[in-house]
């Protein structure tokens, strides 16, 4: 094995901070938008940042031409600066500067779609994390803000819409069939930040009133065809501005703020300053193209990207290293936002679950493999790589603790305060907990090591009981697997929020010795040592521990509950949460009890005390039925998988089928009943009640095809053919295309298929559900991805259609994607090289299907040896799949 190539890139390292040599104050910027060759004209202000000890100055430029560059009017001579390695750097510069750079860009051959780029004929930038580099040689480092003032000029045909940050201060006509228009961004801003749209978009716009009266101009932009699609948007902003003022006292700062739609994207959405641009998939919706769970990641992206104008733009970071200062806080600021909307206290703990579902199947993994790093990362090649589900979900966490720790109002003085002390600076992620220890006097520091230390925690938990003296004793210990780089670790301070249950179901009154507090139903410990005992007085039975409350710390739980304590906290917890998770403890015991009967060939049986703690909170008619679809819904596989040292993902699936099944068979008639009572005939409407509904219904007919004969695979027919919205006909279908009946049956979910192509064939939000929902089924093996990537509808230079079909079957396919041959693995390798001269940024995430190798048994780790290797060895790699397969090879 070549051992060389993997160990070449660059690595950047958070200790190596230096201040920028010179600051900007003001940039103009002239646009002449041609696909082939666009003009960038720049004028840029800079003075000299004394405190520096970084005397020159430093530009950032890639894959653009320099025409021209010009140093306070004088053209500067090859001589006097050099480039190399992307960066521009002129010696012995003066103190007060005046830069001119003319470049030029080729849009149209930009698949990367970071910097400007052409997505179906108009323009697009994505200048996070270092795009704005591709636009002109720039400081281009969040730490360096500037005021910007854009002219776009262009086709009047082609490009009717010019559209940039801020407000609109002049437009007209150019002659020539050409136009421009004049933008002006009156807030300084770090250039990631920058954006522009031009383009044929037509938009749905409103004047809205603030709280203060002041009034503002909200937009949304798409295509043209797509204005009967943008009213949720619309809605989710409006709601996003009052949220933000009522919540957080916090007002939009522009006088108008638009929402651009682009199907050509490579994440979910960019927060650039008045000009947010979205993917498709989170803009556009309508009852029959977007299903309920679209609607809520509409609700819950454009809050995110509205919520960055104060955390992330108005506040921004100092270096990329402090990511989670502004992801991590906005992905809590989302998650309430969403919380909140619902309103009511299960509606909330619902969100909660799916919150942390999420942070458990996806980062405890990420933080258990070889792509492991702190919420506040010390090094990395490629930061595009670092926009992960630890510094999002994970630092939203961290957050939240901070919430949990000082209270509602706390919090909010806390956010005050750093309002009050950072705005219009970039910042730290220590500066933000310095603002939470200060305005609460709490004692933060040993909370650092939640932003130092990688890894998920593991706090074992040991109770005992003294009738004689009433005290209930709990014993709370920590540990933290080691992490790349990161041996040992040292005790984190967590939030542990308790409850105990009296054998009435009831909370007892809790009251810790030595301690005035006290709480009629939950207090939350503070575990800081590596193990802690806490006594409860005046306890007059021994209680069930109702331990971790809502989440309270992202960690991994163990008690030895037995199967008793955890039916009586599934039906009696006054934490909706921990009576999920109750469920979801019994649920995973019997699955990994059963893969291992699978693995021995022993016969599989499926407990009736499982089957009852089921069937009671099924037909609990008192709990919502979004609480009771949760409490429903399976671990999914790869939540199993995280229970075994070693992985065997077919021995999963058959294991997770058989409870699957089981569970239909036993609750069949009580299925068939929620299944009628959960109908919502009329208009269609995405509010919590009826999308609650929705999902309880669609749960019983998944389960319902489990178990299946021809009345329940009717059932599933009337309501793909007779559904009104796209919700209730994508779960129809995704049962019919599951279903393993007779071959009339099979034949009639194919002609199914065939017919929702056909409908939807000019949705392209649609036709990306038609591949995903194929790519994910048991019945897609590799030679059917194969087949399917052939079809004309499918192109991987979209990111939407690659993720729909090809993530999808690496990453929710397990029990297909880890064939025995390895031939899953042989597609992922050739597609990430495929993508990588496409999309360095998508390649590198598909790359990451493989980040697990290890756990898997010997013959396959062969297989994706094998595949890495492959992929590592590939010339022209981008850093981005670089950083991926090499540390996955090193692992
Ligand atoms: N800041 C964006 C968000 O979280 C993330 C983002 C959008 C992004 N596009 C990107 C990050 C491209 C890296 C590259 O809302
Ligand atoms: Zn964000």
């Amino acid at each position: 094995m070549r051992t060389d190539i993997a160990s070449q890139p660059l690595t950047i390292f958070r200790k190596d901070y230096i201040a920028p040599g010179f600051w900007v104050d003001t940039v103009e910027m002239g646009f002449d938008l041609d696909p082939i060759a666009t003009h960038v004209a720049t004028r840029m202000t800079m003075r000299r940042n004394h405190d520096s000890s970084e005397k020159n100055l430093v530009l950032f430029g890639e894959t653009i031409k320099l025409l021209q560059l010009r140093m306070n009017g004088v053209n500067l001579k090859k001589s006097a600066y050099s480039i190399a390695d992307g960066k521009l750097t002129i010696l012995n510069a003066p103190d007060v500067v005046t830069l001119e750079i003319e470049t030029v860009i080729a849009a149209g051959k930009n698949t990367s779609m970071s910097g400007l780029y052409v997505s179906n004929g108009n323009f697009f930038t994505q200048c996070e994390a270092e795009g704005f580099r591709k636009i002109t040689y720039y400081p281009d480092r969040p730490d360096v803000m500037g005021t910007f003032t854009i002219m776009l000029r262009g086709d009047k045909k082609k490009y009717p819409v010019l559209l940039s940050n801020g407000n609109l201060i002049a437009e007209g006509d150019l002659g020539d069939g050409r136009h421009y228009a004049t933008w002006e961004d009156p807030f300084k801003k770090p250039s990631y930040l920058f954006a522009l749209v031009a383009g044929k978009l037509v938009c749905q716009e409103e004047k809205y009133k603030l709280k203060s009266g002041r009034k503002v101009l909200l937009q949304v932009w798409v295509e043209a065809g797509n204005l009967d699609k943008t009213q949720h948007a619309m809605d989710s902003l409006k709601n996003s501005i009052r949220w933000d003022e009522e919540r957080f006292g916090l007002e939009l700062d522009l006088d108008r703020f638009m929402i651009v739609a682009t199907s050509d994207f490579n994440m979910g959405a960019m927060e650039n300053k008045g000009l947010n641009i979205f993917n498709t998939k989170y803009v556009l919706a309508n009852p029959s193209i977007a299903t309920d769970v679209d609607y809520a990641g509409i609700e819950s992206v454009v809050g995110h990207e509205y919520f960055h104008n104060w955390t992330g733009n108005r506040v921004t970071c100092r270096d990329w290293f402090q990511l989670s200062l502004k992801e991590g806080l906005t992905v809590f600021r989302d998650q309430e936002f969403s919380a909140d909307l619902v309103g009511t206290e299960t509606g909330r703990a619902v969100k909660r679950i799916e919150d942390v579902r999420v942070l458990r199947q996806v980062q405890f993994s990420e933080d258990a493999g070889p792509m492991a790093h702190p919420v506040r990362p010390d090094s990395f090649v490629e930061i595009n790589n670092f926009y992960t589900v630890t510094i999002y979900e994970k630092g939203a966490e961290v957050v939240r603790m901070y919430y949990t720790l000082l209270g509602h109002d706390g919090f909010r003085k806390g956010m005050d305060l750093y309002f009050k002390r950072h705005d219009g600076q970039a910042v730290a992620c220590d500066d933000f907990r310095a603002a939470m220890a200060d305005s609460s006097g709490h004692d933060l520091a040993q909370f650092e090591r939640w932003y130092s230390q990688a890894g998920t925690p593991r706090v074992k938990a040991e109770t005992s009981y003294d009738a004689d003296a009433k005290i209930y004793q709990i014993t709370l210990s920590q540990t933290c697997p080691d992490t790349p780089g990161q041996s040992k670790k040292l005790p984190f301070h967590i939030p542990v929020a308790i409850g105990l249950l009296g054998a009435d179901g009831k909370d007892l009154k809790l009251q810790l010795e030595g301690q005035t507090t006290t709480s009629n139903n939950t207090l939350v410990l503070e575990l800081t040592a590596e193990s802690q005992t806490f006594r409860f007085t005046g306890i007059t039975q021994k209680p069930t521990p109702s331990i971790l409350r809502n989440f309270s710390a992202p960690v991994v739980l163990e008690y030895a509950y037995t199967d008793e304590e955890l039916g009586h906290l599934l039906a009696n917890d006054s934490d909706p949460f921990n009576r999920w998770e109750a469920g979801q403890r019994l649920a995973t015991r019997r699955l990994v009890k059963l893969t291992n009967a699978v693995q021995k060939g022993e016969e599989l049986e499926l407990d009736a005390m499982f089957i009852e703690a089921l069937r009671a909170t099924l037909n609990d008619t008192t709990l919502d039925p979004s609480f009771r679809e949760v409490v429903l819904t399976l671990p999914s596989e790869a939540m199993i998988a995280e229970e075994f040292a070693v992985v065997d993902p077919q021995s999963i699936h058959t294991a997770r089928q058989f409870v699957r099944a089981s569970l239909a068979q036993h609750l069949k008639s009580d299925l068939l009943s929620a299944y009628e009572n959960n109908l919502t005939p009329g208009k269609y409407s995405p509010d919590a009640v009826s999308a609650a509904k929705r999902g309880l219904k669609n749960v019983a007919l998944a389960y319902l095809l489990a178990w299946p004969d021809d009345a329940t695979f009717m059932l599933a027919k009337t309501q793909f053919d007779e559904a009104q919205n796209m919700t209730d006909r994508l779960a129809a279908l995704s049962g019919l295309s599951n279903f393993s009946g007779s071959a009339k049956n099979t034949k009639a979910a194919a002609q199914s298929l065939q017919k929702f192509y056909k409908d939807f064939k000019n949705e392209a939000l649609v036709i990306d559900k038609w591949f995903m929902l194929q790519a994910s089924a048991y019945t897609c093996d590799v030679a059917k991805v194969r087949e399917l990537m052939k079809h004309s509808a499918f192109t991987l230079s979209n990111p939407n259609r690659a993720r729909s079909l090809i993530f999808n079957f690496c990453n929710a396919n397990p029990a297909r994607f880890h064939a025995a041959d390895g031939s899953g693995y042989a597609l992922w390798a050739e597609l990430v090289i495929a993508l990588n001269k496409l999309n360095p940024q998508v390649a590198a995430r598909l790359a990451r299907s493989l980040d697990r190798w290890k756990k898997y048994p010997q013959n396959l780790q062969a297989h994706m040896k094998a595949a890495l290797q492959k992929v590592a060895e590939t010339k022209k790699l981008s850093k981005d799949v670089l950083e991926v397969v090499s540390k996955a090879l090193a692992s």
